[in-house]
Parts: C-alpha cells; structure tokens; sequence
C-alpha cells in the first residue's frame, strides 16, 4: 500500500496550521500524540489496517516547523461517517485545534454526502464529551461496558450530529 498524497486543505485550518491527509509516513509522529494521549492508545496495526481499509485520515501540521498538533480517523458508511480516533497533543490542547478538526472532518462529511456523524466517547472524557456538546453532537445512546479501563470495563456515551439540520 502506498502513503496518500499531502493534500492541503488550507481554508480549514487555524493560522499557522496546515491540515493535510495522513499516510504511512506520518505514523511515527501520530503513535507519538496517541500514546502520549490515551491510556489504552491505538497501536501501529490499528492505524495500519484503518489506512487499508480506506478510512479518512487528516492531520494539523504547525506551518513554522511541520510537527503534527493532532488528527482525526474516520470511516465512511453509505450516507454517515463515524469519527474514530480524535486527538490532540498534551502540549498543543486547549488552542481550538480539535475544534478545527472537528470542522474540517464535518465539511468532509458533507463533502462525500453524509447525513450523519457519530461517534462513541468514554462517560468520563468530560473534555471531549463538552467539546462535541458545543460542536452540536448530541449524546443518543450509552453502550456498556464498552471501553477497557484501569479498573474494568467503561461504558460508552454515543453522540451523532445531523448534518441537515446543522446545514439548515
Ligand atoms: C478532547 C481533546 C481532543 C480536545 O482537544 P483541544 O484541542 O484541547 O480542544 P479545543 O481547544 O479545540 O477545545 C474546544 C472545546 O472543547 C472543550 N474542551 C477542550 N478541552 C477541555 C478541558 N480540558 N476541559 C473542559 N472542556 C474542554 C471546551 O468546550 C472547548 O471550548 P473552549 O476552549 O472555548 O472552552 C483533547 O483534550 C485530547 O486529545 N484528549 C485526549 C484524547 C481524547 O480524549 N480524544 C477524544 C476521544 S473521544
């Protein structure tokens, strides 16, 4: 398989950040973020099989030295999309850039005629769970014992946002 193209989608990014496709070349920097991030972090293999199974994969590059600030997974289903992975470095949170990613992932969706965006977030991400709250995702169900967790298992919050009727 083949590392994707860089494909800047300037317009979208915040100013001195760059979005662009990710590929096998950036894995190095992403596994950095993912561990530094999560306590149960997606492994090389998770981030390999979702680059060959066609899952939508975008970065933030800084523009002044080109480390990446964070990015979003994605899979397509026929008119959904599902938000994967969401992440931002320790050292870059709290700048808006999950915000922008956020975006950046909703015109995707729209662009490839998505109606709908879903996602699952742990019951005790409080962050994340505000953040996609004020992006106007909406919590639909809650799955059980979803997650691992230090102590268990951990239950999942399932949000989705319309499309439409954020459009309209
Ligand atoms: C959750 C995460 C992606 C947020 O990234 P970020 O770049 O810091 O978020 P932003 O700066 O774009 O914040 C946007 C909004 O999210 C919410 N938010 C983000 N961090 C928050 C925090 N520490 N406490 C409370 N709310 C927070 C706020 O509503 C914030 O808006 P505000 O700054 O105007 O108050 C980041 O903390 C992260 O990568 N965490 C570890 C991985 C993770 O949990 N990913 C989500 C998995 S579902």
């Amino acid at each position: 398989m083949s590392a994707l193209p860089h494909r800047p989608t300037a317009p979208l990014a915040a100013p001195g950040t760059r979005l662009r496709t990710l590929g096998i070349p950036h894995l190095p920097q992403v596994l950095i973020i993912e561990n530094a991030a999560y306590d149960f972090p997606w492994t090389r293999e998770n981030f390999l099989s979702s680059l060959a199974s066609g899952y939508l994969a975008e970065g933030l590059f800084d523009e002044g030295d080109g480390h990446l600030v964070g990015y979003y997974w994605a899979m397509k289903g026929v008119d959904e999309m599902h938000l994967l992975n969401l992440t931002v470095a320790p050292s870059e949170q709290r700048r808006g850039h999950a915000r922008t990613l956020l975006q950046a992932l909703r015109v995707r969706a729209l662009q490839d005629g998505a109606q709908q965006l879903w996602l699952e977030v742990r019951l005790s991400n409080e962050r994340a769970r505000q953040l996609y709250q004020a992006a106007g995702y909406r919590e639909v169900a809650r799955r059980r014992a979803y997650y691992p967790a230090r102590d268990g298992r951990e239950d999942a919050i399932v949000m989705s946002l319309d499309l439409r009727e954020a459009a309209a």
